[in-house]
């Protein structure tokens, strides 16, 4: 299958690669890109461990062709921070224990991020529909959503 040119930005980074047309997002990022913060947990748009910042937008990049992306700016889990600065999400996850095994925080994390820039004071419903997309196969919801409402207080939606 003939391969094509495309450009985007990757946490903040531009990047020009070749990309076969069927090839995912994810996995441009992971195994062309070396960002292997984004997890696969299942392939099929169910888990959202995938999850990363298109133009803003939280989207399962397991869902989303790599071509798709040409000249969009995505953001992964390696982008949240600023510099060893962590982002109020990341932050609020670790001090509320909202995680265990890990494998789903990137994508929560991120879709939390993305909910807070839409939506900086959201109540435990709003939280819960936003991220009701992500999968926690350890049941850890509910310190992942005490997690949130912390960065909201902390104001993690002005970043
Ligand atoms: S790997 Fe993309 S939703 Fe599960
Ligand atoms: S912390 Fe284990 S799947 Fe979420």
């Amino acid at each position: 299958m003939s391969s094509r040119q495309i450009t985007l930005t990757v946490n903040g980074a531009l990047h020009t690669v070749e990309v076969e047309p069927r090839q995912l997002l994810v996995y441009l990022l992971r195994e062309e890109l070396g960002l292997t913060g984004t997890n696969v947990g299942c392939d099929t748009s169910s888990c959202g461990a995938c999850t990363v910042l298109v133009d803003g937008d939280a989207v399962k990049s397991c869902t989303i062709l790599a071509v798709a992306a040409d000249g969009s700016a995505v953001t992964t889990i390696e982008g949240i921070a600023d510099g060893d600065e962590l982002h109020p999400v990341q932050q609020a996850f670790r001090e509320q224990h909202a995680l265990q095994c890990g494998y789903c925080t990137p994508g929560f994390v991120v879709a939390a991020v993305a909910l807070l820039r839409e939506n900086a004071d959201p109540s435990e419903q709003e939280i819960r529909h936003a991220l009701e997309g992500n999968l926690c196969r350890c049941t850890g919801y509910q310190p992942i959503v005490a997690a949130v409402r912390a960065a909201a207080s902390a104001g993690g939606g002005a970043r």
